[in-house]
């Protein structure tokens, strides 16, 4: 018998033509918007293998009813969506795609962060209402990135690629991170400090860690109010990580001077007051959104099944 494999989104043609190639039984969700909850139950009891999205709850429910699951491989670096845990326990292999979308999420953080600091997205919406009547000395004015500080929390592998495209501008980077990175040190000049110190000094603060038990607001209010008032917060990790309401009231009342968001608390809502505000830019989680990103992540989720369902070690495995 043929493995079954459920993919719980099509992804890329790449990847789904690697599980084509070993015969697998697929069974790819049809539409293109996340199942319903009812529909992975089902659709997971006979499948051998799940590919999941960063948007599917794969919980102790989900891992339970996969009675023949073998791999849950996620199309994703952050598995914070999974029972790791509870798929551990039952021998259940859990897999995700790193590396490949580092330079891509890297990418979106300065993005994000030259949006806010020179106000693109909220210039933008004013010529489209027909406000641009005249070239003003005072029009719209934002921030210099050039010789500022940088602040990154989470120094792994995107926080640092962040890090190093600093030098580009002559930036200061300071860093907060379990452990001390030399070899990022000796490329960016950073400086490993206390998240109190980071908060304090830098001109730009990136979050850069994984939603795990100890992340979950992380950042709120107190540490908006350690932030200058002129800072500025990006956010491109998991919205969980920061309290939505906490930085909708710091941006309302000119506690920080604005923010960049690619993740959202309670993801795909968006806090309302964050909607009305005009110093926060927003994205629909686009991190590792780019063709090239994108196509290797099909490529390397599809592998990583293959892999385990032939008895070898994935490319990436989590547990
Ligand atoms: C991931 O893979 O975890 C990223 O959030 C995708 O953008």
């Amino acid at each position: 018998m043929k493995p079954l494999v459920y993919l719980t989104r099509r992804i890329p043609e790449q990847g789904i033509n690697i599980l084509r190639k070993q015969g697998y039984k697929l069974a790819i969700n049809p539409l293109d918007k996340p199942v319903a909850r009812a529909t992975i139950l089902r659709e997971i009891a006979n499948a051998d293998a799940l590919l999941c999205m960063l948007s599917d709850q794969i919980d102790r429910e989900v891992i339970d009813a996969g009675r023949n699951l073998k791999v849950i491989s996620t199309y994703a670096v952050g598995v914070d969506n999974i029972d790791v845990i509870c798929a551990s326990k039952k021998g259940i292999i859990v897999t995700n795609t790193p590396g490949v979308l580092t330079e891509a999420t890297a990418e979106v953080t300065w993005a994000l962060l030259f949006a806010c600091a020179r106000r693109v997205t909220e210039a933008d919406r004013y010529v489209r209402a027909g406000r641009f009547k005249v070239w003003g000395p005072t029009l719209l004015l934002g921030r210099l990135i050039g010789g500022k500080t940088l602040g990154i929390i989470g120094a792994g592998r995107i926080g640092q690629s962040v890090g190093r495209k600093a030098r580009a501008f002559g930036m200061k980077v300071l860093y907060f991170n379990r452990s001390k990175e030399p070899e990022f040190e000796k490329q960016t000049s950073a400086r490993k400090t206390s998240l109190k110190q980071l908060l304090r000094k830098s001109d730009f603060i990136t979050l850069h860690l994984p939603l795990t038990r100890d992340t979950k607001h992380f950042i709120k209010l107190k540490e908006f109010r350690m932030m200058k008032q002129t800072a500025f917060f990006i956010n491109v990790a998991r919205g969980p990580i920061v309290r939505e309401a906490d930085l909708a009231y710091a941006l309302k009342h000119n506690i920080i001077a604005g923010a960049g968001l690619d993740v959202y608390e309670n993801e795909p809502k968006v806090h309302p007051g964050l909607l009305k505000l005009d110093n926060v830019t927003l994205l629909p989680h686009l991190g590792s959104a780019t063709v090239e990103s994108r196509t290797r992540m099909a490529e390397i989720a599809a592998e990583n099944i293959v892999a385990v369902l032939q008895g070898r070690k994935p490319l990436f495995r989590v547990t």
